[in-house]
């Protein structure tokens, strides 16, 4: 198919999606039965500019950040992607369990092949269980980037967290902005086997803001009133960056992470690795400097959480929360910033001892109507390292990764490849296949002191493969991921699809089996479906595998996962129907 009728097809599809999102409304706190919410996806490429730069910029339905999808915890959601784009695509709801839906969970060549140029596919499945902020974003190489939006899903019961009214969400989209293309960036990192560009900035709601060049025009600001509480609900969707957040003078209160309720607790900033989520509330209450007539503002700010030795941008990108006042007019177009914009309560970029006291305080909220289920025991222990590998490149051609070798990272000394079919396609129908094994090694099979003075420096090749760990319907599983310093130390964020787990332990330098467990927290840990791994340290994590099907299990630093850290986990059925994964659709991409 041609792209101009490519393009004519999706244009018809907007008058349908405009008015799915009229029926969409809804209110917050819906005691009424459960619905299906119908949304419309039109992946294609919009002409955007940031930092004096325009190009044709990956979207959904032409929004950058793509539309926010709401619906209430037990809805059905049923949401149509069309690719409108002369490439593949695939959309991933981060975070939703899809609780025997894998099939809608839209890792390419994990749960599904591919949607191909001119197909559709429509992602079906039901939010159980959850409340919060989620999000939605592409699967498939780095199209991310620009194509991820907000996933909310309202509660059923009043917020436990808040005696007063809550003036409105605020959803918070951190991203990363590239002048070239990201595609190109991809491929680029790829064939030189080097890292990748850094992005040219960090973006709010995909606005660099006014500390980058030819940028102040692309400022977030948020119209807020003087004694309200406001949630903001904050999404990491850069790339490759772990951020810090603070707004100005004012303080924050975490109350959920990753949709599941914490206890509350009072922050001057938070640490947010990318794919986590943080919801927060905001109590606006600063003194209001009188008929101020442009509002008054303060500055908020992300700025990356940096704890490798490679390269990175140092710099900051800020909005604005702007009082209103009653004398405000429309903000000009040319609006003259403050000029000490950095919040004072933004971490310093290598304030490992505050993002790691942050962690620290997150706990599950653990009430009698949200229990902390934590499995207390466990039937199967399984210690993976995290590592980064150099290795010689093909022909004698040097490479730009290290000492003319090229860049791959590994979990357990095996880097994962992705294969060309469909992983749980081959498992549910029980094809025959040499594509994946379930063979993953359930501990490193060299011992050495991972993140000691003295790492292996010589052989920093690892194994390439499909391996895949097996278990048993209902398996409480332990994973303890344990950073090394191959090359470098670093904070990894390990997404877990189809399950949250909990986070019973985290420490710094090598896990010790004897001494750790006795320390783990076994009744209120946080739960969450990211944990951020601590630099050149461990977290241990539980999982209740209750979820059949096949699962996808990856750093979400995008560079990282392109080399090879990741793994899968396969649930087997349970008996019965009940616990059993459902068929596929009928409308399942085929490769
Ligand atoms: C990456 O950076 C290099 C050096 O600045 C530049 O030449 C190249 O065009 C960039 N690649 C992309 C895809 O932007
Ligand atoms: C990093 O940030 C600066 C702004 O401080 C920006 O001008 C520059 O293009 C960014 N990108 C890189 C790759 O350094
Ligand atoms: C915000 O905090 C800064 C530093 O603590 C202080 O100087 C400033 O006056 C405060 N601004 C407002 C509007 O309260
Ligand atoms: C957070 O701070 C506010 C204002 O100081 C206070 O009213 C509230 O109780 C604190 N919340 C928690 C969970 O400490
Ligand atoms: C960022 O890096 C540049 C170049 O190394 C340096 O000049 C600048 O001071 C740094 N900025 C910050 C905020 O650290
Ligand atoms: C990883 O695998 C490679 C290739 O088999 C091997 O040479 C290397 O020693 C292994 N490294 C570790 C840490 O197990
Ligand atoms: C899209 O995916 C299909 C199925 O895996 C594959 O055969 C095809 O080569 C891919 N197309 C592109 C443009 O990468």
């Amino acid at each position: 198919m041609t792209m101009k009728s490519l393009s004519q097809q999706c244009r018809m599809m907007l008058l349908v999606i405009f008015i799915s999102i009229l029926l969409a409304g809804f209110v917050p706190f819906s005691f009424a039965s459960p619905v299906i919410r119908r949304f419309q996806f039109n992946v294609e490429w919009k002409k955007v500019t940031r930092l004096c730069h325009t190009k044709q910029l990956l979207t959904v339905n032409g929004q950058y950040p793509g539309p926010t999808i709401a619906v209430h915890e037990g809805d059905t959601v049923e949401i149509k992607v069309n690719n409108c784009i002369n490439e593949n695509t695939t959309i991933h709801w981060h975070g939703v369990k899809q609780l025997r839906t894998g099939w809608a969970d839209g890792p390419a060549y994990i749960t599904q092949c591919p949607i191909r140029s001119g197909e559709s596919y429509t992602y079906k499945f039901s939010v159980i269980d959850q409340r919060g902020t989620l999000w939605w974003h592409a699967h498939y190489s780095w199209q991310r980037a620009s194509v991820h939006g907000a996933f909310i899903i309202y509660p059923r019961m009043p917020y436990p967290f808040s005696t007063f009214p809550i003036e409105a969400g605020i959803p918070l989209i951190f991203g990363e902005w590239w002048n070239g293309d990201v595609e190109e960036v991809e491929n680029e990192m790829l064939k030189s086997g080097g890292g990748p560009n850094n992005s040219d900035a960090y973006t709010i709601n995909g606005l660099p803001g006014p500390l980058y060049p030819c940028s102040s025009r692309d400022t977030f600001i948020s119209t807020v009133e003087r004694g309200k509480t406001y949630l903001l609900r904050v999404i990491n969707g850069a790339l490759n960056d772990e951020l810090f957040f603070a707004i100005a003078n004012h303080t924050l209160t975490v109350v959920e992470i990753d949709a599941a309720y914490t206890k509350p607790f009072n922050t001057t900033a938070i640490m947010i690795a990318p794919g986590q989520t943080t919801t927060l509330l905001l109590n606006t209450d600063q003194i209001q400097i009188p008929d101020h007539s442009s509002g008054i503002l303060f500055p908020m700010a992300i700025t990356p959480y940096v704890t490798s030795s490679f390269p990175f941008n140092n710099s900051t990108s800020i909005g604005f929360l702007r009082y209103k006042s009653r004398k405000m007019n429309k903000l000009k177009r040319k609006t003259k910033f403050p000029s000490n914009q950095i919040p004072e309560n933004l971490p310093d970029m290598k304030d490992t001892a505050f993002a790691t006291a942050f962690s620290n305080k997150l706990r599950s909220l653990n009430s009698p109507l949200y229990p902390c289920n934590v499995p207390k025991t466990v039937h199967k222990r399984v210690f993976v390292t995290i590592s980064l590998n150099l290795q010689n490149c093909p022909s004698r051609k040097s490479c730009k990764g290290l000492n003319g070798k090229r860049f791959f990272a590994s979990m357990n000394n095996q880097s994962f490849i992705r294969p060309d079919s469909s992983i749980l396609e081959s498992h549910y129908r029980k094809i025959a296949t040499n594509s994946y094994s379930t063979d993953f090694p359930e501990k490193p099979i060299t011992v050495f002191d991972y993140t000691g003075v003295n790492p292996l420096t010589k052989n920093m090749n690892t194994e390439f493969g499909t391996k895949l760990l097996a278990v048993p319907y209902g398996t409480n599983l332990e994973i303890v991921f344990q950073g090394t310093n191959f090359l470098s130390v670093e904070n990894h964020p390990i997404h877990v699809h189809g399950h949250n787990f909990f986070v019973v332990g985290r420490g710094f330098g090598n896990f010790n089996a004897g001494r750790d467990p006795a320390k783990y927290n076994l009744v209120d840990p946080p739960e969450r479906n990211t944990v951020a791994v601590p630099r050149g340290g461990w977290a241990a994590i539980r999982i209740k595998a209750d979820n059949p099907g096949v699962w996808f299990i990856h750093c979400h630093l995008e560079e990282h996962t392109s080399w090879g850290l990741a793994m899968g986990l396969i649930v087997r059925n349970g008996a019965g129907d009940s616990k059993s994964l459902l068929p596929p659709p009928d409308d399942l991409p085929l490769c």
